[in-house]
C-alpha cells in the first residue's frame, strides 16, 4: 500500500524536491495529516478543526508553516522533516481553498500567500505601502 511505503521511507520524503508536482505534494501532505494530525484535528479531537477561519489567524502561509513546524504535533513540534511540514501545510491550504489545485507550496512562494481571503476573492488592499 502506497501510504505504508511512504511512512517507512522518510528518506524519500526528505529528498522530495520542491520541483515535484502539486498533486504529489498534496498526496504526501495528506498522508502526513492522516498520520500525525487528524487524531486531534478531526472531531472529537482536542485540537480545533483547521477550517479557513482558523487558518486565517496565521495570516500568511509562511506563518502557518512555521507554526506547524515549531508547535505541531502538539507538544512535539519539530519532529517531522521540513519537507513533511511543507507538504502538510500545502494540503491544509488546498483543503481550505487557499492554494489553487495546481499550485505548489514552496519556501519561495509561501510568504506571498495570504490566508485571510479565499483565492477566488479579489485580494484585499495591502495595509502597508
Ligand atoms: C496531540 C494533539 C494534536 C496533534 C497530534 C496535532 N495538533 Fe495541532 N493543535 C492541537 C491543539 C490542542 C491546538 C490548539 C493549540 C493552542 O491553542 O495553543 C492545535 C493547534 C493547531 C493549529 C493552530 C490553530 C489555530 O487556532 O490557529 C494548527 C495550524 C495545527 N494545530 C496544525 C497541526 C498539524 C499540521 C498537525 C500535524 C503535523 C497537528 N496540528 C497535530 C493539538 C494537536
Amino acid at each position: 500500500m502506497r501510504m505504508a511505503l511512504w511512512i517507512g521511507s522518510g528518506i524519500f520524503v526528505a529528498s522530495a524536491c520542491s520541483s515535484q508536482a502539486p498533486e504529489v505534494q498534496q498526496e504526501l501532505g495528506h498522508a502526513v495529516y492522516i498520520t500525525y494530525c487528524q487524531s486531534c484535528h478531526e472531531a472529537p479531537g482536542t485540537g480545533p478543526r483547521l477550517i479557513p477561519a482558523v487558518l486565517a489567524s496565521r495570516l500568511t502561509a509562511v506563518r502557518l508553516y512555521l507554526y506547524n513546524k515549531q508547535q505541531m504535533p502538539y507538544n512535539a513540534g519539530g519532529i517531522l522533516s521540513d519537507e513533511d511540514y511543507l507538504n502538510v501545510t500545502a494540503w491544509l491550504l488546498q483543503r481550505a481553498d487557499l492554494l489553487g489545485p495546481n499550485e505548489l507550496l514552496t519556501v519561495d512562494n509561501m510568504d506571498t500567500i495570504s490566508l485571510t481571503s479565499p483565492i477566488e476573492e479579489t485580494p484585499r488592499p495591502s495595509i502597508t505601502p
